[in-house]
């Protein structure tokens, strides 16, 4: 898709009128993660789902890994496709890119929606286990993630009854490179603590919540929406961290429902 820096950034991409939708996968996903979503918003929007360097059809990242890195691949991209802003919404690790695209490119974002993510730094139990689990990646592939992480991401309801889709989610894991899974391990270990930087998002937010998301609990969302002056929070019911793939009817609505409000101008003012 694109040239220099940004070469090799695999993207697809649905045309459509504005704003632009940049959708930012998680981990240890690529775009396909947002199929629900293209599926709905197809034609309705212009779309983009690129997969971050590492994963899918994408280049391997930079060295040293890092999320900042990944936003400013994005940055690039949309330069290459001719994209002055965009509404970017990150889904977990996406989150983590999209609050690092917020910082440092706020001029090219006309909304941000964070989705089952964290503005916080990883702990230091956590840290290590980042660095255990890329070790482990690198030596043996993403099979042991596609094993152990449909259970965390996914409600119990789902997990317990939904196999075609536990199926589908362990594909999309184990069809991820070993060097892109383990490099993104180190980027999330090392990424920055961000929450002090929340008040200082100035675009139209929305932050979503699976209501069962363990990983990102809401609790803890929606003291990071609370955080943004003027975000919108929601919960997505029957739906653990994977919220978009677990009930993609609520989560659709409730991002149609914000583009809405940005292409009506209802934020004018605050962007
Ligand atoms: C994700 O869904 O992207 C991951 O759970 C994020 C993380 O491991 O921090």
């Amino acid at each position: 898709v694109a040239r220099g820096p940004a070469a090799h950034l695999f993207c697809h991409e649905e045309r459509g009128p504005e704003p632009t939708l940049l959708l930012v996968h998680g981990f240890p996903f690529d775009g396909r993660m947002w199929e629900p979503q293209v599926e709905a918003l197809r034609g309705r929007f212009r779309l983009l789902a690129p997969d971050l360097w590492g994963f899918g059809r994408s280049a391997p990242p930079h060295h040293p890994p890092s999320i900042e890195s990944q936003a400013e691949g994005l940055e690039w991209m949309l330069s290459d496709l001719g994209v002055a802003r965009a509404v970017l919404c990150g889904f977990s690790m996406g989150g983590y890119v999209g609050l690092a695209f917020a910082a440092r490119f706020p001029e090219r974002l006309s909304g941000l929606v964070l989705a089952d993510t964290r503005a916080g730094a990883d702990s230091a139990e956590g840290r290590a286990t980042r660095t255990e689990s890329a070790r482990r990646a690198l030596r043996e592939g993403p099979g042991f993630l596609a094993d152990t992480m449909p259970e965390k991401l996914l409600s119990k309801m789902t997990f317990d009854s939904r196999l075609g889709l536990v199926g589908r989610i362990q594909t999309l894991i184990r069809d991820q490179p070993r060097e892109g899974v383990a490099a993104a391990l180190l980027a999330m270990r090392d990424r920055p603590d961000r929450s002090a930087e929340l008040g200082r998002v100035t675009c139209p937010t929305l932050v979503l919540c699976g209501a069962e998301d363990a990983i990102s609990p809401p609790a803890e969302m929606r003291a990071m929406a609370d955080a943004i002056p003027g975000a919108r929070y929601a919960e997505i019911p029957g739906a653990g961290h994977l919220s978009n793939i677990e009930n993609p009817n609520a989560f659709n609505r409730e991002l149609m429902a914000f583009l809405s409000l940005i292409l009506e101008g209802y934020f004018v003012g605050k962007s």
